[in-house]
């Protein structure tokens, strides 16, 4: 799966941007990635919920919506309420990750739960259990056009083994420096869903760069079986 990150699209036309990437299923945006940042716990501001809500109204595509805020027990559900198709927070934000996956599912919302680059997977596995999604960071949450952190792989094949052995049942994901040089080296690694910012928006035809970065997904990986994004529910 690939999901545009709308970072790096034009803010003042984004329901245009959402249609630059919708195409035939199969072709198109799987998903769009919509980066809320708060600039508390990442320097940086974007957009928040009234335009979640808008964008929601504007385009088909299920929206990734992913918390890079504080207090995501207070503030993340809302998005699920909304309408999000996947709601995402940071384990180092969350008080109580397990409670907070309940709240977004009770809304109607997969739950997905995503960690910095230097945090690590093993201490939270068992609440990975209660997830839908993981969202590896592949740089530090906050800005778009960053290198891509190739040390995070690691965390992949780990999270990959968890899935493929059956201790956990989730859709692993990876965000930050993806583009045609590096998306292979993840999909090898064993990520299901590639957000890409930079690459797919700082392109002259953002539909032509999503088809490209799939094509390169499925030369990487034959022989994987593509669920799609009901392989998570
Ligand atoms: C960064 C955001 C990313 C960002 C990725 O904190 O979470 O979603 O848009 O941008 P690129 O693909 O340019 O690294
Ligand atoms: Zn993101």
């Amino acid at each position: 799966m690939i999901a545009p990150s709308m970072l790096s699209a034009d803010f003042a036309r984004l329901a245009d941007e959402a249609d630059a990437v919708t195409g035939e299923p199969g072709a198109g945006a799987d998903w769009l990635h919509i980066d809320v940042m708060d600039a508390h716990f990442v320097p940086n501001l974007t957009l928040g919920l009234p335009v979640v809500q808008s964008l929601l109204k504007a385009t088909a595509v299920p929206l990734d919506c992913h918390l890079m805020i504080e207090d995501p027990d207070r503030w993340a559900p809302a998005y699920a309420e909304a309408g999000a198709y996947n709601v995402t927070v940071h384990v180092e934000a969350a008080r109580d990750p397990v409670m907070l996956a309940r709240d977004l599912r009770a809304a109607g919302a997969r739950a997905g739960l995503s960690i910095k680059p230097g945090t690590p997977l093993e201490p939270y596995v068992e609440i990975l259990r209660h997830y839908d999604t993981l969202l590896v960071m592949s740089v530090e949450p906050g800005f778009g056009g960053q290198s891509f952190i190739p040390e995070v792989l690691d965390k992949v094949r780990s999270a990959r083994r968890l899935v493929d052995t059956g201790h956990l049942t989730l859709l692993v994901e990876i965000d930050g420096g993806i583009n045609s040089d590096t998306i292979e080296a993840a999909a090898q690694a064993g990520v299901d869903c590639f957000v890409a910012g930079s690459a797919v928006y700082g392109a002259d035809d953002p539909g032509r760069a999503v088809r490209a970065l799939r094509d390169r997904v499925r030369t990487a990986s034959p022989h994987r079986h593509w669920t799609g994004a009901e392989g998570a529910s």
